[in-house]
């Protein structure tokens, strides 16, 4: 087994963006791109940390980013690609095997690199290329009447014939470090940009009869840069169609794969269906034939069985048990805890709350830091007045309790198992089990005419 070093470049400028957050930073799937490759890295060797060279804008990077097992380079000034791989190799050991990757190519897939990182020759220098009829921008891949590869020639050096190669270079290499220690120092920079190609290390290797192993990625996407917007949204798109496809072959029914966003890691069961505009942002566990209504956001979100999300819900960190029934525009704040066969209805907010089995908080209302019972029914209009001004306070309501309509719950406070609220009361004090409890209400008279 080789011991591989993965070296990442991110240390260029990314001036088509126009943004002033760092390339690397923008989110595809909502993440940062140059975390994606930092990922991929990792989950092809977790042993060793990947080595990431920046430059450009490299504290608001190492900032935002500080969450990851990398070792940070930087490369002062952007010389090129390859003096940036330069700075890296004093954390590389002679024996190793290095892989160099990009932070801004995010889609690069594990089973692409596996593949190179396995099959090519202990002694050989690995490389991806691939077919584009698009070849703008890339490099080009030479090779000689054997086939065998001589050369990659930078598109701003190459002649109009060899402008027309459509066999391009990624970037992406696999080779022992002893030849990058041996080759980098030596490389010059005359060329049309001034800079230290890495690709011309291959005219090295062909020199040196070392021989060069290339392979092809399963999709050009796993190999698309990002350098506008323009790419970074059809990579996006790319990236969601996979993510719903996958879905699909598993057992999820997707009303249009299109309209679909999943921005974390998902785990869904089966005969699920999502409608559209579905967001699935962080971890989302689906149980099996839940429905998930259109237009609907769930962010670190567990749902248990048949539970079903009405149209223009957000449920943010929230465990759900099986058979609940949410929304339309319901809103579930982080913290909150239903058990099986609660229904929360249009226009309530519920934060920090656990509502037990069959309760029912079906219309406009506000539930903060309430601890509910079983089968207890909140009338429309409900607020727990969870806040002073300073702190919090807890709501506690017994099991069958029923909290008459335009109800304002004063925390902290407690009503009692089967307690009855009348409908419009302020509540400052605790309400007692199993009885009837309203605040003084004003008389009601009717007049004539608005006289008498
Ligand atoms: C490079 C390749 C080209 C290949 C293409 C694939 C060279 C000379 N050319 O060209 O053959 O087709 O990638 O996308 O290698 N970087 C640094 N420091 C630097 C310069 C670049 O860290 O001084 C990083 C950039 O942040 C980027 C990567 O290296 O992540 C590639 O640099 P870029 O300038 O985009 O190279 P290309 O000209 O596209
Ligand atoms: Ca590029």
């Amino acid at each position: 087994m080789k011991s591989i070093s993965t070296i990442i470049l991110a240390a260029g400028v990314g001036k088509r963006m126009h943004s002033r957050v760092s390339k690397m930073l923008h989110y595809l799937a909502g993440k940062p791109l140059l975390e994606h490759v930092i990922q991929t890295a990792h989950h092809l060797d977790s042993t060793k940390p990947p080595i990431v060279v920046v430059g450009h804008q490299s504290k608001q990077l190492r900032d935002a980013l500080s969450h990851c097992f990398v070792t940070w380079v930087e490369q002062e000034h952007q010389l090129g690609t390859a003096h940036a791989l330069l700075q890296a190799l004093p954390h590389v050991s002679d024996h190793d095997h290095v892989l160099v990757l990009y932070g801004d190519v995010p889609l690069i897939s594990l089973e692409t690199l596996k593949q190179l990182v396995t099959t090519t020759p202990s002694a050989a220098f690995g490389m991806l290329v691939a077919h584009s009829y698009q070849p703008t921008g890339y490099g080009r891949i030479k090779r000689n009447a054997k086939g065998r590869v001589i050369g990659i020639i930078e598109e701003k050096d190459a002649t109009e014939e060899e402008q027309l190669i459509t066999e391009i270079n990624p970037g992406i290499y696999f080779l022992p470090a002893r030849y990058l220690k041996k080759w980098l120092p030596a490389l010059k920079n005359n060329n049309a940009q001034q800079e230290y190609y890495l690709t011309d290390i291959v005219a090295y290797a062909v020199q040196e009869d070392v021989s060069v192993y290339t392979i092809e990625p399963a999709t050009i996407e796993e190999i698309l840069g990002v350098n506008d917007r323009i790419q970074l949204a059809h990579l996006e798109r790319f990236y969601q169609r996979q993510q719903a496809e996958q879905l699909m072959r598993q057992g999820v029914t997707i009303c249009d794969p299109a309209r679909l966003d999943v921005r974390g890691e998902v785990q869904i069961g089966q005969d699920v269906c999502l409608d559209v505009n579905v967001i699935l942002e962080g971890r989302v566990v689906i149980g099996d034939h839940c429905i998930i209504g259109p237009h609907t956001i769930l962010r670190n979100v567990t749902l248990g069985k048949g539970v079903e999300v009405k149209a223009n819900s957000i449920i943010d960190g929230a465990e759900i048990a099986s058979d609940c029934v949410i929304g339309p525009f319901a809103r579930i704040r982080p913290g909150t805890v239903l058990a099986s066969q609660v229904h929360v209805g249009n226009f309530v907010e519920l934060k920090n709350s656990i509502v037990d089995e069959k309760s029912k908080i079906n219309h406009l209302s506000y539930i903060g830091d309430g601890e509910i019972g079983k089968r207890v029914n909140i009338g429309a209009g409900t607020i727990t007045c969870n806040y002073d001004g300073m702190n919090k306070h807890k709501t506690i309501i017994g099991d069958d309790a029923f909290i008459g309509s335009d109800t304002q719950l004063i925390a902290p406070v407690i009503i009692g198992e089967g307690a009855v609220l009348g409908a419009g009361s302020t509540l400052t004090k605790n309400a007692p089990a199993h009885k009837l409890t309203l605040t003084h209400r004003l008389e009601q008279r009717s007049k004539n005419n608005g006289i008498d």
